[in-house]
């Protein structure tokens, strides 16, 4: 799993802290990140507990950490809704995210969109007053150049996200690119998060506008947890 800013333990205490809403019944959206994965894991310890849940995974790691946790597992297509998700970000300003930097935002944001409430957990490092982080793009991968053509033009600088253990690019799990889109300070995230949709090829975008419920951020000192 790749590694971001924040401690553990502070990543611990908000994945946790998140899943303490978890009740029995729910089908549950699992998120991807360092962070996610310790809320997958007390989900587990839940189940193995007696906890009747079924989760829907957001990408490859997350349906391989709650096979292990042996969390009951179900496609998004198999139920009738989602409960809850809990998920992690790069970055969010009240309840708007950027999202992506574990290239799964596109799956993310489908079941994330569909759960009654997103829970999303955190450390400290990922606040922001303004949303500044670069925004991934999931591409077709034969829309490379003409997807970076359309986000200079909306005015931001988009580089290929570089595979760190494989030469050649980010493959995702649906077999798409990453364009990583730095903007600066994002000042209309809505409008952005239109523009970027509207572009061909283009197949999802890291910026979830106004989709967190609450935010659990955790510390070495506890967990801060804020409802919108
Ligand atoms: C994956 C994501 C992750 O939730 C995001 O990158 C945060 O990860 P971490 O909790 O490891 O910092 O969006 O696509």
């Amino acid at each position: 799993m790749k590694s971001t800013g924040g401690s553990d333990a502070a990543k611990r205490a908000a994945g946790e802290s998140a899943a303490e809403a978890v009740e029995d019944g729910m089908v549950v959206g699992l998120g991807t990140g360092s962070t996610a994965a310790h809320a997958i894991r007390a989900i587990g310890r839940m189940v193995d507990s007696g906890l009747d849940v079924r989760g829907v995974p957001t990408s490859f790691q997350s349906r391989e950490l709650a096979k292990e946790a042996a969390i009951p597992l179900v496609g998004l297509d198999e139920v009738d809704g989602v409960d809850l998700a809990i998920d992690g970000a790069d970055q969010f300003s009240g309840p708007h995210l950027v999202k992506g930097g574990g290239a799964a935002h596109a799956r993310e944001k489908i079941v994330d969109a569909a759960a009654d409430r997103l829970l999303v957990v955190a450390d400290p490092s990922k606040a922001a007053k303004r949303l500044d982080h670069p925004v991934p793009v999931e591409v077709l991968p034969d829309a490379r150049t003409t997807v970076s053509a359309d986000v200079r033009a909306l005015g931001g600088d988009p580089q290929l996200r570089a595979a760190e253990c494989k030469d050649g690019p980010v493959v995702t799990d649906n077999g798409n690119l990453v364009l990583d889109a730095s903007f600066g300070p994002i000042s209309e995230p809505a409008n952005l998060a239109d523009d970027l949709s509207a572009i061909p090829g283009a197949v999802e975008h890291g910026l979830f506008v106004g989709l967190a419920d609450e935010i659990h951020v955790g510390s070495e000192d506890g967990v801060e947890v804020t409802e919108f």
